[in-house]
């Protein structure tokens, strides 16, 4: 049986394609069309999206700007983000509803967990924008929080690898990828999945995450029907 819920983060920093900055339009059609299949198969979709192709707070801390300041705009390029995702699937005629954390009512609906709820029963791809509307979280930490409302079934996670590995695989060539690990694990080992806010998060909720390298074509249906070869699986 495949989810019936999901909510997919995805990175701000894949939406570039190929481009140093900002957003490909080819890039943002190809997850358009990805979402559009899983949302053909009955499957709840809400969206979380990163700002990273933006702007990056941690950058802009580094060279001199108080940290608050830099989330916010940080959130503000999510809104950007998800603006272009909705304007994406609107164009291949999925329906969509943005909800963002701050309050922006000419531009976006704020985000009310009860009505986003009613969205995506009535099978709106429902995005949730601004990150969680505070400094000092990460748009993995308002997945997760977004994903534990909505009591999704699943957090999943595209990034550019395609899992979670024994060791940084772009660094050292002998590590192997987990199908499934447990969360128990992740913490003792000290995996890289998430920031640990975000982690813990899911963690307490019991709300399982699945890894998986979002730029290869069909993976995200694979994901959602349960294919173990696909990513990994963080679970009890
Ligand atoms: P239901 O009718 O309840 O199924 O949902 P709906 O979203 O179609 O109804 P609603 O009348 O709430 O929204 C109609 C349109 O207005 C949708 O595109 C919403 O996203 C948009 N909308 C609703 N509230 C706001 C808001 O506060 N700000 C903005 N900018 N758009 C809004």
């Amino acid at each position: 049986m495949s989810y019936k819920r999901i909510l997919l983060k995805l990175s701000g920093e894949a939406l570039m394609g190929n481009k140093q900055f900002g957003i490909d339009n080819d890039r943002i059609a190809i997850y358009a069309k990805e979402i559009k299949e899983v949302v053909e198969t009955g499957v709840q979709v809400a969206i979380v999206i990163g700002g990273g192709n933006i702007f990056r707070g941690i950058q802009a801390v580094e060279g001199g700007m108080e940290r608050t300041q830099g989330d916010y705009m940080g959130m503000l390029a999510t809104v950007i983000n998800s603006m272009a995702l909705q304007a994406a699937l609107e164009a291949i005629n999925v329906e969509t509803r943005l909800q963002t954390a701050i309050e922006m009512k000419e531009i976006a609906e704020p985000f009310i967990k009860r009505k986003a709820v009613r969205h995506l029963e009535k099978g709106r791809v429902v995005i949730f924008g601004a990150g969680t509307g505070n400094p000092f979280f990460t748009t993995d930490t308002a997945a997760s929080l977004r994903a534990v409302e909505i009591e999704a079934d699943v957090i999943l996670k595209g990034t550019r690898v395609d899992g979670i590995y024994t060791a940084d695989p772009e660094k050292d060539a002998t590590a192997t990828k987990y199908a499934t690990v447990t969360f128990e694990e992740v913490y003792q080992k000290g995996l890289s999945v998430m920031d640990m806010t975000a982690f813990t998060l899911c963690n307490e909720n019991k709300l399982p995450i699945i890894v998986f390298d979002m730029n290869t074509p069909g993976n995200l249906k694979k994901v959602i029907a349960k294919d173990s070869k696909i990513g990994t699986l963080v679970e009890f």
